[in-house]
Order: C-alpha cells, then sequence, then structure tokens
C-alpha cells in the first residue's frame, strides 16, 4: 500500500464522464490509497465530502504515476444526487443513495438513514490497509479490510461493523464489498447450474439495471456459484467485440462464504459498473447488541489482461496459494476409487473388501466407502444422524476394512453427512427440536431428510464430537461430507424473533468451526465438500476442505462442458472426476473405458465404476492410465490452464493444456464427441511454453494425423502445431511434452 498526499485547488471531472464544466473545490490534502499487486493496480481516496470513493483498478501503473486525488461527482439532474453518482468503496444506504449499498440499518429510534465517512486508515505493510468509516451522527463504524497477493494481484477485501451506540441496531443488509469498473460496454460471464447440470458459463451483455446472482438456500447452491468475470468490450474496428480466452481485460471476483449470498451487478445512470456481493438480504437480518460487531465474509478479486484464461490462472495459483489448507503447497491429491456408483447403499464387509483388492490392482491411493455404513441406513429413508457402524453390515465394525485398505496400501476414507438427520433416525426422536423449523408449521422434507440447525451450540457440538470419536477411533485419512438437501423453514425458535435471522451467518460459522476443530485435533485428515454434486463449492468452504465434488453427473462428455466451466473460478486441484460405468445411468451414452479415463485425468483422478463388471482389459486401460496419470498429475493441477479448444456452445471438438509453472513439461487432452462429414480434428497451436526450449513428445494415448517430429522448439508447438488422429464419436487423445536438458 502506498499513501500520497495531493494537493488539489481545482478539479475537472472530464477523466470520468463527458459532463460539461468543472467544479471547484476546496482547497486539500486528500490521501489517494494505493494497491499494487502483479500487473494491477486498486486505488481509492477520500473526497471532499469525506466519502471514500475508489478511483482506479485495472492494469499497472508506473510507479511514481499520481493518481489525482477523489472528487465527488456532481448531480447529474435533480432526480440523481451526487452522493449516488459518486463511487463508493462501502456505500451505506443513507442521503439519497439509489444505486444498491453495501450496508442498510434500522437504528433502536428508526432512524434508517447511514451516511458512512473517513475516519482513519491503517496501513499493515505494504501489501495490506484498514479503512475505518463512521456514519456521520452515529456511533456505527465500519472496518474495511484490505490486502494484495504481490504475485497475483488478487485483493482481498471483507468489512467488520460495529455498534457502538447504547442501543441495538438491526442490520439488514451487509456486503464484504463493492467493486467498481469506469464507464464502458462490458460483458458479464458468470456459472449457474442444477443438480447434475452444473457449472455453465453463461455470458451476456452488462446493460442498464441490475443482474443479481444468488443463492437464497442456506447454501451455496448448484443453480449459481459466487464467481464472476467482467470483461471489457473492445469498440475497436468490427467492435464491440467482447474480451476472450486469451485476449483483453476481465476483472473477476469470487466470495468465500458457504451460506445464502448475493451479488448485484449493476450498470448504474452514468454507466459505471458496480458489483456488491456479500451475505443475501433476502430473509436477512442481523441483530448487533450494543458492543457488537459482524465481520463479513471476504471477497476477492482481480484484474487480467490475458483474458478469461489469465484470469482463470490468476485465481487457480491464489488459490493453491493463499486459500487450500496446506497452501502455499497442497499435495496432489491420491487417486481415489468410491464405491457409490457401484454398491450405492447396498455396502458391508465383504463387497467393499473385494472392490478395495481390485482397485489396489490398478493402483488406487485411496479407498472410500461412501454412503449406506451406519446406523439403518438401508436407503436414503433412515439413518442420518446415527453415526453408528452398522452391526449387520460390519459386525466386527470399520477396523478390519481398514486393516484390508492399508494391507492393499492404500488409505481409507468414509462418507457422512452431518448437519442432516432423516426422522425415521434415534437422534431425531431424541431432539425433534433440533432440526431448522417453525414451531407449529410443516417441516418439508427432502430426499426424507430435515437440516439440523447447526447455528444452536448443542447441535455444533453433537456433530463436532461425533466426528471426533470417529476419527479417534479409526485410522481415517479422508472425508467424504456430504450435505445433501437445501433450507426450508428456516426457523430457530430457542433464540428471539428478532435474532433469529442470524441463522443465515451462524450456521456457516459453526459449520467452519468444526471443521477447523477437526483439522487441528486429526491434522492428517483431508475433507471432501460434497453437496449433491457441486450445491457447495465456494472460497469459503475451500479454506477448510481439500478438494470438492463438482457434480453427481459423471457422464465423461457432460463432465468435459462442467470441467471447463468449473475451472474458470477454481484449480483443477480440488477438482474431483471419477471414471464410473457405461452406458451412464444419467444418459445411457456408451463410451469407451480410455475416453472416460482421458476425461477424468484433466482434474483431480478417481474411479468410481463398479469394478467386479470390469474385464481383464479394462484393468490393463485403467492401470496403464493411472501410471500416467501419476506422472504428470503435478503439471495438470497445478499447472498454468489453457483451453485450446473449448467444448461450449456444442462443439464437436475440445481440447486443454496445462504447462508447469517452469515451463518444463506440458499436458494435452484432445476429445472429439462426434464429427460430421468426415471433419477431423482442429490444429492445434499449444501456448505457455518456453519458446526457445527443445521439447520431447510422449504419447499418453493416440497419435497425429500428419508426421510429427519427436523433439522439436516450444515455437514450434506454438506456432506450427500439431493435428491429432481424431474423428468419429467420443474419441480421446492425450500427450505430454518434456523439456530436453
Ligand atoms: C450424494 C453424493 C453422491 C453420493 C450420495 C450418497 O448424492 O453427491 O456422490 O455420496 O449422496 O447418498
Amino acid at each position: 500500500m502506498r499513501m500520497q498526499k495531493s494537493q488539489v485547488h481545482i478539479s475537472c471531472l472530464l477523466a470520468w464522464f463527458l459532463f460539461t464544466g468543472c467544479v471547484v473545490t476546496r482547497a486539500a490534502e486528500t490521501p489517494v490509497y494505493r494497491l499494487d499487486g502483479g500487473r494491477s493496480t486498486y486505488a481509492f481516496g477520500v473526497n471532499e465530502r469525506g466519502e471514500l470513493q475508489t478511483l482506479y483498478w485495472g492494469g499497472r501503473l508506473g510507479p511514481n504515476d499520481q493518481i489525482p486525488a477523489a472528487h465527488s461527482l456532481p448531480e447529474w439532474a435533480s432526480f440523481d444526487s451526487s452522493h449516488t453518482n459518486t463511487p463508493q468503496e462501502y456505500a451505506g444506504w443513507g442521503g439519497g443513495y439509489f444505486t444498491e449499498p453495501a450496508l442498510k440499518v434500522t437504528f433502536a429510534d428508526g432512524n434508517r438513514d447511514l451516511v458512512l465517512h473517513f475516519v482513519k486508515a491503517t496501513p499493515g505493510g505494504s501489501q495490506s490497509l484498514e479503512v475505518l468509516l463512521k456514519d456521520v451522527s452515529r456511533e456505527v463504524y465500519v472496518t474495511l479490510h484490505y490486502s494484495i497477493d504481490a504475485e497475483t494481484g488478487i485483493l482481498s477485501r471483507s468489512a467488520s461493523i460495529e455498534n457502538r451506540e447504547k442501543q441495538a441496531i438491526l442490520l439488514e443488509q451487509a456486503a464484504a464489498a463493492q467493486w467498481t469498473l469506469f464507464p464502458g460496454r462490458y460483458t458479464l460471464n458468470y456459472l449457474t447450474g442444477r443438480w447434475a447440470g452444473e457449472w455453465t458459463l453463461n455470458q451476456e451483455p452488462i446493460n442498464g439495471g441490475a443482474r443479481v446472482i444468488e443463492s437464497r438456500r442456506g447454501s451455496t447452491g448448484h443453480q449459481a456459484n459466487p464467481w464472476f468475470a467482467i470483461s471489457r468490450d473492445s469498440q475497436k474496428a468490427g467492435g464491440p467485440i467482447t474480451a476472450d480466452e486469451e485476449d483483453g481485460e476481465v476483472w473477476f471476483g469470487a466470495l468465500a462464504w458457504s451460506g445464502s449470498w448475493r451479488f448485484t451487478i449493476e450498470q448504474t445512470q452514468l454507466d459505471e459498473v458496480r458489483v456488491t456481493g456479500g451475505f443475501n438480504p433476502f430473509d436477512f437480518s442481523y441483530k448487533l447488541n450494543a458492543g457488537d460487531h459482524l465481520e463479513t465474509p471476504v471477497f476477492y478479486a482481480g484484474f487480467s489482461d490475458h483474458g478469461l484464461g489469465g484470469a482463470s490462472r490468476l485465481l487457480h495459483r491464489f488459490e493453491l496459494a493463499h486459500v487450500l489448507p496446506h497452501s502455499p503447497d497442497p499435495k496432489p491429491r491420491p487417486v481415489i476409487y468410491n464405491s457409490w456408483e457401484a454398491t450405492e447403499f447396498r455396502v458391508d464387509e465383504a463387497g467393499q473388501m473385494a472392490l478395495a483388492e481390485k482397485a489396489a490392482s490398478i493402483g488406487v491411493d485411496r479407498f472410500v466407502m461412501d454412503d449406506g455404513w451406519f446406523g439403518q441406513r438401508k436407503d436414503d429413508h433412515a439413518g442420518l444422524g446415527d453415526w453408528y457402524v452398522n452391526p449387520q453390515k460390519f459386525p466386527h465394525g470399520l477396523k478390519p476394512l481398514i486393516e484390508k485398505v492399508h494391507s492393499l496400501g492404500m488409505d481409507f476414507g468414509l462418507w457422512v453427512e452431518p448437519e442432516m438427520v432423516n426422522p425415521d433416525s434415534d437422534l431425531y426422536r431424541k431432539h425433534p427440536d433440533w432440526v431448522l423449523n417453525f414451531p407449529g408449521r410443516p417441516r418439508s422434507e427432502q430426499r426424507n431428510q430435515l437440516v439440523l440447525n447447526l447455528a444452536r451450540a448443542d447441535v455444533r457440538d453433537y456433530v463436532e464430537g461425533f466426528l471426533d470419536k470417529l476419527l479417534t477411533e479409526n485410522d481415517i485419512a479422508f472425508l467424504k461430507w456430504d450435505y445433501n438437501r437445501n433450507w426450508s423453514e428456516p426457523g430457530w425458535d430457542q433464540v428471539p424473533a428478532d435474532e433469529q435471522r442470524r441463522v443465515y451467518v451462524q450456521f456457516t460459522r459453526n459449520l467452519y468451526s468444526i471443521f477447523s476443530e477437526l483439522r487441528k485435533k486429526h491434522p492428517k485428515i483431508e475433507i471432501e465438500s460434497c453437496s449433491g454434486g457441486g450445491g457447495r463449492v465456494d472460497l469459503g468452504i475451500l479454506q477448510f476442505t481439500d478438494e470438492v465434488w463438482p457434480s453427481d453427473n459423471t457422464d465423461p462428455l457432460d463432465r468435459l462442458v462442467m470441467q471447463d466451466g468449473f475451472t474458470y473460478a477454481y484449480t483443477p486441484q480440488v477438482m474431483m472426476a471419477w471414471v464410473t460405468d457405461s452406458p451412464h445411468w444419467l444418459n445411457g451414452r456408451s463410451t469407451s473405458l480410455t475416453y472416460r479415463m482421458l476425461s477424468s485425468m484433466q482434474g483431480s483422478l478417481g474411479i468410481g465404476a463398479n469394478l467386479n463388471h470390469w474385464t481383464e482389459e479394462d484393468f490393463a486401460t485403467a492401470k496403464r492410465l493411472i501410471s500416467a496419470y501419476h506422472e504428470v498429475q503435478p503439471t495438470i493441477v497445478r499447472g498454468s490452464l489453457y483451453r485450446l479448444v473449448s467444448p461450449r456452445n456444442n462443439s464437436p471438438f475440445s481440447s486443454t493444456e496445462t504447462v508447469s509453472r517452469d515451463q518444463s513439461q506440458a499436458v494435452v487432452f484432445g476429445f472429439v464427441h462426434g464429427t460430421q462429414e468426415g471433419r477431423g480434428f482442429p490444429f492445434l497451436q499449444l501456448q505457455g511454453l518456453n519458446a526457445d526450449s527443445n521439447y520431447k513428445l510422449t504419447w499418453i494415448e493416440g497419435k497425429t494425423l500428419l508426421p510429427t517430429p519427436e523433439v522439436a522448439s516450444g515455437a514450434w508447438w506454438m506456432n506450427h502445431g500439431l493435428l491429432l488422429d481424431l474423428r468419429g464419436d467420443f474419441k480421446a487423445a492425450a500427450f505430454r511434452l518434456d523439456r530436453q536438458p
């Protein structure tokens, strides 16, 4: 962080807008705060009214460039006050402010006006800063936390809201941060979906008005993900053309929160674009008693001048270095076997041992037993909440299975769904008041289950307690932590009516605290966040979980499209991808084992097929490809990802390339989904290699159509490229390039 003092006497606003005329401001020394990191600069200042005003966010400026001091923008007309036109870093709702506010408050006396002004800024070294704001008359304080990552330029922002009034206040809206882009033409990119159909990348022009992306469900949700990217449309010849995969300016962000959330992307009346994100204000309120404070989640955001591809590479690097539990150096994920699609609820000791033997024979590192092992769990009607080992299925407990798995050279993982309860369970019979509910109202079941109110301290402690016991008594390396429904009737009748909506904050905070305590007590434990597939994937949960389950849909073609969308926001390191059976249960599509393996090998590989049905040839294919995967996995999950050919928009082809950070290796995958009229794969020009180094090609699967040198320079692979011999339906190829000494 650098602070610059500017002597200001007269200021023209022409730099921002085509307003006619200048405003004269009083002579003042107003500070400008500037954060530099990676290839970007972020700056804000304090204007003459005392508001914290956004000044710049984009490509890195010169170290000696003076950023002009902040000046409020004028009234546009009597309808749009200066207050609403001026882009603030964190705006209170008050003083005639009409665009989306960051904070909205009701005071005990009925006052609902909140106008936040700058008090002071406290630098925390060159990369971080705290700014204190205060209402113009009331004792409400907001501390804004800023830090910037020196390598990627990704900013972390959050707010701490404090009530120093004598009486309680009610927060009705509390964002983590607001971001402003200068007036221009932009395209919004965001991810939506549904169960078994997550991670669709949507791209649409930003026009006047507000676009809301949100979850009202109590958790992150399959339907939208808390990530955005806004690309600037070029106005050059033929424009407007939006920034593409590798070119153009992109501003992107992701919210670290696993509860209900909302992004409002708003083009204002003056064509600025403002993004406001944090707790979802829908059905929300948070009573802050005198002396209390509320911390918002962290909203991360960054800037790329290399298109959406560059934006996702920055995010991947940041997640690996700063977000994941073992950052800055999380280990590549073990190759897992998971029993779900093979046995569903029909797990037992002999059956799991037989699968474990087969999994070990192909080189799997971790054996995971899924649902069905506990309580009276025969199907999804009973048992959730009763976390004892089912004595009929496992008469000697889990130990014999775990020992068998260890003897085969694998570690052991187990499925749990700790926040849920079936009404048909001992736990619910004993504690019917433990679920989210409004007394006297129906309790809506989904998948025959209800949601435990984790906001309650006793429920939180029960969940932590049984998991701690499970992990203490058994040698478990990994939990697949599931969460198979969204909220309904989110009541919390043990607390006063005006405090019940704290559930939207406290539930998620307690979930995080359980993860954190378990990880402290069992430092070797690794966790996967699953929510019926990708219903709880965000940078909040990824601080506590090592990987996520992107979707229950494991069809290899559907996964290519989902993986494409997923990796715009999240690193392939956390993207679990299982190889399952063909024809696929969801859509009946038949594909070869090789095609399925190569589709999954672009992320963190797992096997979820019924190995009891495999042929000798299947075992041999899987063994060969798992071995090839192990060799290149660090590059795939930690390298720089380039989407060479996108599978979106019904493209018959797709291809990804990942280059290790030191440019010593690249791994390339190519797929055809169905070609027509004999047309083959497009020429592949690689990216991200060192032009002057020589690289040797080794096939993992497939071949080229035209003669291709075994060794050639980075320049050759990037400029000349190669033509994969792929044609027909569901064919796949993969190769690696290794730098030669
Ligand atoms: C969810 C998960 C699946 C599986 C089942 C078990 O649907 O996403 O992978 O674990 O629950 O009931």
